[in-house]
């Protein structure tokens, strides 16, 4: 990885087109979505999403992007609804995306249009995620039986997304206790608890990391959260001056396959 990889929009765009357009991402814990109305939303990649339970109890993933003038409905990152209603000119969806109602000054012509709806994406759930692909059906990992779900922590660390999973990679080799799931999740498992580090690429300097702990409350994750949110961010600081990551199986495998995706790109451009 070069430091511009780190620290640049382009590498991030190229990731865009070619990581996050094409695999199977988890977006958020089935438990954050436990009544109808709840919803979460995320920027994954540059791509705008939103999870949500609707009123017969179906969890779906739409795009946030609003079919008037293509803006975020939802603005906040987790909340409970009844429908969605757009921040910018009040166009209205259900909890299934379909459009509901507009504001007459900015009512579209035909009410009834199919492509009035929010776009809905594949999505599965798995292991205890909501699994979403904005390319073909999406796919959730099998991490075995799970115990009960003890909640998700978000931490918001000023570093690009590579850096996190570096970090969460490095001191590990795959094992029954450690794996991760390229692209953007890593579990462990330490006796009766397993915990699941999902890394929300925001921008290519904004990084959300989720902590889906399992086996206890997600409380207990606080300190380790903190933690490397302080460690990533010293190590954004070291990417930008050039100073390379820590070598290890895992991350040098994490290394090929960006670099795959990277000259998959290029080809392509
Ligand atoms: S962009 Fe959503 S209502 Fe106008």
């Amino acid at each position: 990885m070069k430091t511009e990889d780190y620290c640049q929009g382009e590498a991030f765009q190229a990731e865009k087109r070619t990581v996050f357009s094409t695999e199977s991402l988890p977006l958020c814990a089935e438990g954050q979505l436990s009544r109808p109305g709840d919803f979460v939303s995320a920027t994954v990649g540059g791509w705008g999403v939103v999870a949500v339970r609707d009123k017969e109890g179906v969890v779906r993933v739409l795009r946030n992007a609003c079919r008037h003038q293509n803006m975020q409905v939802v603005g906040t990152p987790s909340g409970n609804c009844e429908t969605f209603r757009c921040r910018f000119h009040g166009w209205t969806y259900d909890l299934r995306g379909r459009f509901v109602s507009a504001p007459p000054p900015v009512a579209p012509k035909d009410p009834q249009s199919p492509n009035l709806h929010l776009a809905s994406l594949s999505s599965t759930l798995g292991s205890g995620l909501v699994f979403f692909s904005l390319a073909g059906a999406a796919a959730a990992i099998d991490a075995g039986p799970l115990p009960a779900y003890g909640g998700t922590l978000t931490t918001e660390i000023a570093c690009n997304w590579k850096v996190c999973v570096e970090h969460l990679l490095v001191e590990h080799t795959a094992s029954a206790d450690f794996s991760f799931s390229w692209p953007l999740l890593a579990l462990r498992r330490a006796g009766p608890v397993t915990i699941m580090q999902q890394v929300v690429p925001h921008t290519f300097l904004r990084t959300r990391l989720l902590t889906h702990a399992f086996g206890r409350p997600v409380e207990e994750s606080k300190p380790a959260a903190a933690t490397i949110r302080h460690v990533c961010e010293t190590l954004q600081a070291d990417r930008a001056a050039g100073k390379p990551a820590m070598a290890g199986a895992l991350v040098d495998d994490f290394h090929r396959r960006l670099a795959a995706a990277y000259a998959k790109d290029a080809a392509a451009t």
